[in-house]
C-alpha cells in the first residue's frame, strides 16, 4: 500500500463544533428562515423546523460523521472503504445501476435525450462503482455548489466594500435596486468579489484542518456572534420594532400547511450543509475520544440559535422603519441598505458594513468548508499533496464560478451555454446559476441524502455504525431515553436508547422524509 501522509486533526471538539456550524451558518440563515418562519406561522414554525431537525437534520449529520470518522477519508475513499467486502454491496449496487440504466432507456423513450444520457452515464457509475457513486454524487455537487455559491459570497464581499466605503448612504431605494442589478450584471463586479471569496477560501484550506480552518473558525465565529448582537441591539431599540419579533415568533398554528412542512424540512437539510459530504469530510478529522452524538447536537443548537438571532436582528428593524420583509438575494442586497439609510441615528453605513461583514463571515465559512471537501477528496483519489490539491480546485472551482458569475442575471453573456442546454437538456431556467441552484437542491443532494442513510442504515449497517458512535459516545449511544432525559441512573434492560432510536429513524423515517422532499422538489406533489 501506498504509505499514506498522517492526517491533519481537530485539536479539539471546540474547534469541531466551530468549523461544523461554520459550515453550517450561511446565507440560509439570514436570508432563508427568518423569512420562511415569519411566513409560515412564526413559534409554530419554528416548532415543526425542530421536529425536521430531529427527524432529518440530527441522523443524517451523525450518519455522516460516524462515516468521516471510521474510515478517516473524504466521501469517495469513506464509501470505498466500507463497502469493498460486503456482498450485499455488490448486489445492492448492481441491482441500483439496473435500475438507473431502465430509467434512462425510459427517457431516451420520451425524447429526454439530455437527460437520458446524464442517466445512463449516472447508471454506469453505479454499476462500476457501486455504492462509492453517493460519494463521487455529493463532491461533484460540492464543487458545483462551490461555483455559484462563491458568486453570491463575493457579492457580500463587494457589499462590504461599498458600504465602508458610504457609496449607499442617502441613495434612494430605486438607486440600490439598480446598484444590485448592475453589480450582479457586471462580470466585473461579480467575478472580483467570486475570486475575493474562493482565493479567501483556498487560503484558509492551503494551511490544512488545525491552522487553517480550525483557527479561522475559531476567530470568524465569535466575531459573527458579536456583529450579530450589536445588529439586535441596534434593531430592538428602535421604537415601534415589536411588530417585528411578532412577526418572527408570535405562534400562529392556523398557518401551518403541508407546503410549510415540506419548506421546514427542505430547510433543515439545507441548512446543516448535508448531502454534500462535507459533514464526512470533517468528522474524519475528529479522533476518538470526542463524543458525535454532542457534538452534533451543539452544532444544530448554534445553527438555529443563529437563524434566529438573524430573524430579531432584521426584522424589528425593517418593521420599525415601515418596510417589507421578504427573502433571497432581494432581502439582504436591496432592502437592508435602505433600511440602514433609514436608521435615524445617522450610522447607517456603520450598521450596514456590520451587516455586511457578517454575511460575508458567514459564507466564506460555509464557503472553507465546500472547498475542504473537493480539495481532500483530489488529495486522496489523485495522490497528491494538499497544496496541489488546492491549486487545482481553485481553477475548477474558479471556471465554474466564472460560468456562474456571468450568467447571475440572464443568459445574455453566454447565449451559446443556453442553445446548447436547451438543445440537450430542454433546460427553462433563467441562468447557469439558477440551473446549478435547482438541479443541486431538487435532485443531487436529495440523493446523496437518502444514499447515505440508506447506506449508513442497511449496507455498512446499523449496528457496526453505533460501534464506531460509542467511541467517546457511549454515555449517550446506550442510555434509555428516559434515563438521558429524566438523569436518573436505572439499568434496565429492555429499555429503548438513544441508539436504538437513531438506528430506526435512518433505516426508515429519515430516508422516506428525504424521498419525499425530491418528490417534491420534481414537482410530483
Ligand atoms: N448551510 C448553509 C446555509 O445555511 C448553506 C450551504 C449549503 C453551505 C451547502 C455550504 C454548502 O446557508
Amino acid at each position: 500500500m501506498a504509505e499514506v501522509a498522517r492526517r491533519d486533526q481537530w485539536s479539539g471538539s471546540l474547534g469541531f463544533v466551530l468549523a461544523a456550524a461554520g459550515s453550517a451558518i450561511g446565507l440560509g440563515n439570514v436570508w432563508k428562515f427568518p423569512y420562511i418562519t415569519g411566513l409560515n406561522g412564526g413559534g409554530a414554525f419554528v416548532l415543526i423546523y425542530l421536529g425536521c431537525i430531529l427527524v432529518v437534520g440530527i441522523p443524517v449529520m451523525m450518519c455522516e460523521f460516524t462515516l468521516g470518522r471510521r474510515t478517516g477519508q473524504s466521501p469517495v475513499g469513506a464509501f470505498r472503504a466500507l463497502s469493498s467486502r460486503s456482498a450485499r454491496n455488490t448486489a445492492t449496487g448492481r441491482w441500483l445501476g439496473w435500475l438507473i440504466l431502465f430509467t434512462a432507456a425510459a427517457l431516451a423513450c420520451f425524447g429526454s435525450y439530455g437527460a437520458a444520457v446524464l442517466t445512463l452515464i449516472a447508471g454506469i457509475c453505479a454499476l462500476y462503482y457501486k455504492w462509492v457513486s453517493v460519494g463521487i454524487v455529493s463532491v461533484f455537487s460540492a464543487a458545483t455548489i462551490l461555483g455559484y455559491y462563491s458568486v453570491v459570497g463575493g457579492w457580500t464581499i463587494d457589499y462590504t466594500v461599498l458600504a465602508v466605503t458610504q457609496q449607499m448612504e442617502a441613495q434612494t431605494a430605486e438607486q440600490i435596486s439598480a446598484l444590485f442589478q448592475t453589480i450582479a450584471s457586471s462580470p466585473a463586479w461579480s467575478v472580483a468579489g467570486m475570486f475575493c471569496f474562493v482565493l479567501f477560501s483556498a487560503a484558509v484550506v492551503f494551511f490544512g484542518v488545525r491552522n487553517g480552518i480550525e483557527r479561522t473558525s475559531k476567530v470568524l465565529m465569535p466575531l459573527l456572534l458579536i456583529m450579530l448582537f450589536l445588529l439586535i441591539l441596534r434593531g430592538l431599540t428602535l421604537p415601534g420594532s415589536e411588530k417585528g419579533v411578532q412577526f418572527l415568533l408570535a405562534p400562529d398554528f392556523s398557518k401551518i400547511t403541508k407546503e410549510g412542512i415540506l419548506i421546514a424540512l427542505g430547510h433543515a437539510f439545507f441548512t446543516l450543509s448535508l448531502g454534500m459530504g462535507i459533514s464526512i469530510t470533517y468528522g474524519s478529522y475528529l479522533d476518538k475520544k470526542r463524543n458525535i452524538f454532542g457534538a452534533t447536537l451543539a452544532v444544530v443548537c448554534l445553527d438555529t440559535l443563529i437563524a434566529l438571532m438573524a430573524g430579531l436582528a432584521i426584522f424589528p428593524a425593517l418593521f420599525a422603519l415601515e418596510m417589507d420583509p421578504s427573502s433571497g438575494p432581494g432581502l439582504v442586497f436591496q432592502v437592508m441598505p435602505v433600511a440602514f439609510n433609514a436608521m435615524p441615528d445617522n450610522l447607517g453605513w456603520l450598521w450596514c458594513t456590520i451587516f455586511f461583514a457578517l454575511l460575508a463571515i458567514a459564507a466564506v465559512t460555509s464557503g472553507i468548508s465546500l472547498l475542504e471537501v473537493v480539495v481532500a477528496c483530489c488529495c486522496e483519489e489523485l495522490k497528491i499533496s494538499r497544496r496541489k490539491a488546492t491549486v487545482l480546485c481553485v481553477i475548477l472551482v474558479g471556471l465554474i464560478g466564472m460560468l456562474c458569475a456571468f450568467s447571475s442575471v440572464s443568459w445574455d453573456a453566454l447565449p451559446w451555454l443556453q442553445s446548447w442546454l436547451e438543445m440537450v437538456f430542454h433546460t427553462s431556467q433563467a441562468s447557469f446559476f439558477d440551473l446549478l441552484d435547482v438541479f443541486n437542491t431538487y435532485y443531487l443532494l436529495p440523493i446523496s441524502g437518502c444514499g447515505i442513510c440508506i447506506f449508513v442504515g442497511w449496507i455498512w449497517g446499523s449496528r457496526h455504525a453505533v460501534q464506531e458512535l460509542r467511541h467517546g459516545g457511549r454515555s449517550f449511544t446506550d442510555v434509555g431515553i428516559w434515563q438521558l432525559l429524566s438523569g436518573i441512573k436505572n439499568n434496565q434492560p429492555g429499555q429503548i436508547t438513544m441508539a436504538m432510536i437513531w438506528g430506526a429513524l435512518i433505516r426508515f423515517v429519515t430516508p422516506v422524509a428525504i424521498f419525499f422532499l425530491f418528490l417534491n422538489g420534481i414537482g410530483w406533489f
